[in-house]
């Protein structure tokens, strides 16, 4: 197989076999790298236009039942302190991405599932949905019951993300605890689907023991589960954690996770074409200047700027190096429409951002 002939076909929209994605994933040097991110970039302008949608992150509670063996705001780290945004402060912070104009919101947590928080939850969305905006919802708070995925699509929620973290069992299983179920996990994102959510996944790049060929794996699960939306991002080792400890950052390992994680998501805009794809946080963690910036011009549309309050902030840390600790919303906004305007993107502003995937999805049934 050749490269540049896959990639070829990759950007004509021909159906991709799963080493053929491992090809345009292992291009061999900087020429094949740069030639895969501009076939990206293309297919992304002609879909979804030179524009990025926006979404105000509100991260709402730290509070999480899970033990993620990766993640620095597992329930052992007790160096946490754990919060959870009053309703005012929430509703605050959807009001700030209203008047922004950001035209949706994500609130994301930790994972609980007892009534109160599923309560919690539901009184949110009610009242976000009053306020004089036009907010679209994203719930990420992790694997619940069809009934409570039902109640919060009720409420007014209409995208819901839920990362598989690795389509590989094997790797999962390595990552997580023995109680979290790598088939509960995929039940929940059927679930998740039944509900009528416009549905995301995604995965961490770089992990230990990950090949080229788990992660063609990986692009080939958001394909069979016919995904809205995708959000992924390289994996940052957290001090605090056990996968922390054992596996510390050597030297150019970040900025070696960073490149295939642009070319992960280069891939998958050339792979699934009309689906949301978010240039996530991580990317600009490890190169806080360009790192989302890079992932739009290798495919994505979505960025999700932080409209939380910065008191929050430091104690939401699920990896080392998280931005803006210390800058508030509006600086936040600010910076982000310049940088866009210099690589020649527009943010799109009052809209919700609906991934046309998911039209595409529904009208086909
Ligand atoms: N590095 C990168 N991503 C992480 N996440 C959690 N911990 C880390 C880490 N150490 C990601 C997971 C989770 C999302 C909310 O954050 O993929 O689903």
């Amino acid at each position: 197989m050749d490269f540049y002939a896959v990639l070829h076909s990759a950007e004509a929209g021909e159906f991709l076999s799963v080493p053929e994605i491992a090809l345009l994933l292992d291009a061999p040097d900087a020429a094949s790298e740069n030639a895969l991110f501009e076939a990206a970039y293309r297919v992304k302008s002609r879909i979804c236009g030179k524009i990025v949608n926006l979404r105000g992150l509100i991260e709402f509670s730290n509070i999480c039942t899970r033990n993620c063996f990766y993640c620095g705001i597992r329930k052992s780290n007790h160096k946490v302190s754990r919060y959870t945004m009053s309703m005012e402060e929430i509703l605050h912070s959807a009001a700030l991405a209203g008047e922004f104009g950001y035209g949706s919101v994500v609130l994301q947590s930790g994972e609980r599932s007892d009534p109160a928080f599923v309560d919690f939850v539901e009184e949110i969305l009610c009242r976000i949905s009053q306020l004089p905006y036009e907010l679209g919802i994203t719930l990420s708070c992790g694997e619940e019951s069809l009934e409570t995925y039902r109640r919060w699509k009720k409420a007014g929620a209409r995208r819901y993300l839920l990362r598989i973290e690795s389509a590989s069992e094997k790797i999962f299983k390595a990552i997580h605890p023995a109680d979290a179920l790598y088939s509960e996990r995929r039940a929940a994102l059927e679930r998740i689907k039944t509900a009528g959510f416009q549905t995301g996944s995604g995965v961490m790049i770089g992990l230990p023991g990950q090949t080229v060929a788990d992660l063609a794996a990986d692009i080939d699960f958001f394909r069979s589960m016919d995904l809205d939306m995708i959000g992924m991002g390289p994996f940052i080792p957290q001090e605090d954690t056990p996968m922390g400890e054992k596996f510390p950052d050597q030297p150019g390992m970040p900025e070696k996770r960073l490149e295939l994680s642009l070319r992960m998501i280069a891939v998958t805009r050339l792979v699934l074409r009309d689906v949301n794809i978010a240039a996530t946080t991580a990317l600009q963690a490890i190169d806080p200047e360009n790192g989302r910036e890079r992932g739009i011009l290798a495919g994505a549309n979505v960025i999700m700027p932080n409209v939380g309050d910065i008191a929050h902030r430091k104690d939401y840390q699920l990896y080392n190096g998280k931005p803006s600790l210390d800058e508030n919303s509006e600086d936040i906004r600010n910076k982000l429409i310049a940088s866009l305007e210099r690589i020649g993107e527009t943010a799109r502003f009052n809209a919700s951002g609906d991934p046309l995937h998911f039209f595409n999805r529904v009208q086909n049934k």
